[in-house]
């Protein structure tokens, strides 16, 4: 469970998120939806708590993120916009490394190593080094790592970013497949990608958000002429939704 509350983040005289609040549940899947610079990633940084907000708080599973910071990194998995993922280490070293640092160790850490490799389908590169992997086998360690202390929340920013229609699929079908026992929460600029996952939309738009709900409840909040809520494609939602700070120019 997730609980946004009025967040506000300003650096320096530019606003980044201006009093947003929004909600995820566990079993939910949540597509934070936005263009560039929108603030999605700011979002993300305050719930993982690598930001401090200037304003406003969050829970992250019942833990306040200013109040418990270290309980909320336990119950969250992350994967950053860009991974670092250190280049001379091997997959296996890095995730058992990353794996140490969450407090795994003995059977445990083994458990969760053969886990993250099973579902993540990283043998084929379990013991070649982190700068020989392609982007698509780089965002599935970026993943394991995220994974491997089997947090209940998932924190993605832009997990298919840069990825072959091949590797998007492979991406997307195992966050469904994680989706049942977690709450996950991703963002993206790409229409395609919140209507291929997300059960729930969160539209931000320069720091501002714009609208929250299934994609049938954000169709009945705009109007376009001839044209019922259940015909509209989430693109001539998104661009209604839009309409009023960016003149449909999206
Ligand atoms: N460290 C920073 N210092 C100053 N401005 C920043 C910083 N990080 C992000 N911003 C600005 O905040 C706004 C939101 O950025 P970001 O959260 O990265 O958006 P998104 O992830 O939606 O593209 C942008 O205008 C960006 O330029
Ligand atoms: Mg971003």
């Amino acid at each position: 469970m997730i609980d946004v509350q009025s967040l506000t983040m300003r650096y320096g005289p530019a606003i980044a998120l201006e009093d947003v609040s929004f909600q995820a549940n566990p079993g939910e899947v949540l597509g934070l939806l936005g263009p560039n610079g929108a603030g999605k990633t700011t979002a993300m940084r305050i719930l993982t708590t690598y930001l401090y907000p200037s304003s406003g708080t969050a829970k992250v599973n019942g833990f306040d993120i200013l109040e418990d910071p270290m309980e909320v990194r336990k119950h969250i998995g992350y994967l950053p916009e860009t991974i670092p993922l250190y280049g001379d280490m091997r997959v296996d070293e890095y995730l058992m490394f990353v794996g140490k640092a969450r407090e795994l160790e003995g059977s445990q850490l083994t458990e969760r190593l053969t886990w993250v490799q099973n579902t993540c389908q990283l043998k084929p590169v379990w013991k070649h080094l982190l700068c020989e992997l392609s982007k698509g086998y780089g965002q599935r360690v970026g993943l394991a790592q995220a994974l491997i202390h089997d947090p209940k929340v998932l924190i993605l920013d832009e997990p298919t970013s840069g990825l072959d229609p091949i590797q998007i699929i492979a991406i997307r079908s195992l966050v469904k497949s994680l989706a049942k026992e977690k709450t996950i929460v991703f963002s993206t600029h790409i229409l395609q990608e919140v209507e291929a996952l997300a059960d729930r939309i969160v539209i931000i738009n320069e720091g501002k958000l714009v609208a929250q709900g299934t994609k049938q409840e954000l169709a009945e909040k705009v109007q376009v002429p001839g044209k019922t809520a259940r015909d509209l494609s989430l693109e001539e939602i998104f661009i209604q939704l839009l309409a009023p700070s960016q003149g449909a120019s999206v």
